[in-house]
């Protein structure tokens, strides 16, 4: 398998489709709201320093393992830890991870498309409506929105590596580029569109606590598509010409940038809907923002434009938010294709078949989980209420096991395959990196306090969303 192995064509291809994995809904929602609502600048510095300072090691051990190695998440484990039984649980983990995340994502993703062919065929105003949404979800149109992603992710993936996730990531990422950019020149164009601009930017240090910082972390691990499997996948995939490090920046800068720049985008376009909106009443949810609080906002443009004009702004803006969880839905189910292909020796092709029929079935039971089929709908009970089998996937695989994995990543790639295979690695292709100061920071960071925070956040969240009970 591993002569034969596919590869990247580029070294922008790779980045590019990395941050095609990295760019996703959180950025160009989650984020503009998080920080706005939690300090604006202040918040984005914290964040800043989280993406360096964090992620950005972990980030380097992930592509390193999966390069050194050439296999999916579960032969790496595999290969790092001489066959080691008890590291094979993290590989496991990091193959059912993104197939859970995977499957919840595509619901999403679901309703991101419908709304997208909505918006297009004239429906805006049916959107806008508040009680729109809640009808949607639960009606028999969402199967066959899920059927029509299955056939696109499907469709790429099924031209591999090369021809199909890095063609992919190169139409859709710099389109995805060009209409954040002209979204942002048109919002800051409107009336109070500088109001959005103030909130968003300016510190207040005040709102910084422990919760916070806690969020920002989450918020940079998750963004950047850690613990996933993803970057190990995508590392297998790497040239070893390349410079692992600058290539992960590029990555990381790409990533922080387009979330900073949809916060100039979101926030002023909410103030100049309603200039004496107070943010910290806007709900937490990215799902809420997007399908209903912002149909309203577009629908408000035809007084101006035109329902036309206002069509035409939304379809942009739901082709923008479907690139991004396109190519962030495209690299998650790469992953156990990866590993059935890898460790079964299977085919690309029986590989898709295997994975793509049994996520279809999966998702399709967490779409019916809104109200459709109540045994799905009250599918368990706890942390103090009845929950749906959408929010368990949701709050294990989306919430809870990715600091696991980052933790179990960090010891396998410390302590087991030992830093001085990991400093080889990144070596390859970047003559600079032996003896710089990054070389020296990865390695007693990657050992001591990322994984013991790791760690920490992992049992605080499931105290928390199982127990109701928090550390901090
Ligand atoms: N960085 C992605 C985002 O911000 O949405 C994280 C991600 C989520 C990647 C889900 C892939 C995925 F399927």
């Amino acid at each position: 398998m591993t002569a034969s192995r596919e590869q990247f064509g580029s070294r922008i291809g790779f980045i590019l489709a990395a941050a095609g994995s990295a760019v996703g809904i959180g950025n160009l929602v989650g984020f503009p709201v998080n920080a706005a609502k939690n300090g604006g600048g202040a918040f984005l510095l914290v964040y800043a320093l989280f993406i360096v300072l964090f992620c950005l090691p972990v980030m380097l051990a992930e592509i390193s393992a999966g390069r050194f190695s050439r296999r999916s998440p579960l032969g790496t484990y595999q290969a790092l830890s001489s066959g080691s039984k008890f590291w094979s649980i993290g590989g496991w983990l990091a193959l059912i991870t993104p197939y859970m995340v995977g499957v919840f994502y595509s619901v999403i993703s679901l309703w991101i498309l419908a709304y997208l062919v909505m918006t297009v065929t004239g429906d805006l105003a049916t959107l806008a409506n508040p009680d729109f949404f809640g009808t949607f979800i639960n009606s028999g149109s969402v199967f066959i929105y899920l059927g029509v992603l299955a056939v696109m992710v499907i469709s790429i993936l099924q031209g591999g590596v090369k021809d199909g996730i890095e063609r992919a990531a190169k139409t859709m990422m710099p389109a995805l580029f060009l209409m954040l950019i002209g979204m942002v020149i048109f919002v800051l164009t409107q009336d109070n569109a500088m109001a959005g601009v103030r909130f968003y930017l300016i510190p207040d240090l005040s709102k910084i606590n422990m919760q916070v910082i806690n969020g920002a972390m989450g918020q940079a691990f998750f963004s950047l598509s850690l613990g996933m499997g993803i970057l190990i996948t995508y590392g297998s995939y790497m040239d070893r010409k390349a410079s692992i490090a600058s290539s992960s920046k590029l990555v990381a800068l790409t990533d922080t940038g387009v979330a900073f720049t949809a916060g100039l985008m979101i926030l002023p376009a909410i103030f100049s809907f309603n200039p004496d909106v107070n943010p910290d009443e806007l709900s937490d949810s990215s799902v809420a923002l997007i399908f209903t609080y912002l149909p309203k906002i577009f629908l408000a443009l035809e007084g101006t434009m035109g329902y036309t004009g206002a069509s035409f702004v939304a379809s942009i803006f739901f082709l923008l938010v479907f690139f991004a969880a396109l190519t962030s839905l495209v690299s998650i189910i790469e992953v156990p294709v990866a590993g059935v292909m890898d460790s079964w020796n299977a085919s690309r092709k029986q590989a898709l078949i295997k994975i793509g029929v049994t996520m279809i079935v999966v998702a399709a039971a967490c779409t019916a989980s809104f109200g459709m089929v109540d045994s799905l709908t009250n599918f368990v009970e706890y942390g103090g209420g009845s929950k749906s089998l959408f929010d368990l996937v949701y709050d294990t695989f989306y919430d809870t096991i990715l600091p696991l994995n980052g933790f179990l990543i960090c010891m396998l790639v410390s302590f087991r395959w030992k830093k001085a295979n990991l400093d080889k690695e990144l070596e390859i292709g970047d003559p600079n990196y032996k003896g710089s100061l990054l070389e020296r920071y990865v390695n007693i960071s990657l050992e001591t306090f990322i994984p013991l925070i790791l760690l920490f956040v992992f049992v605080d969240t499931v105290l928390l969303k199982f127990f109701g009970y928090s550390l901090i």
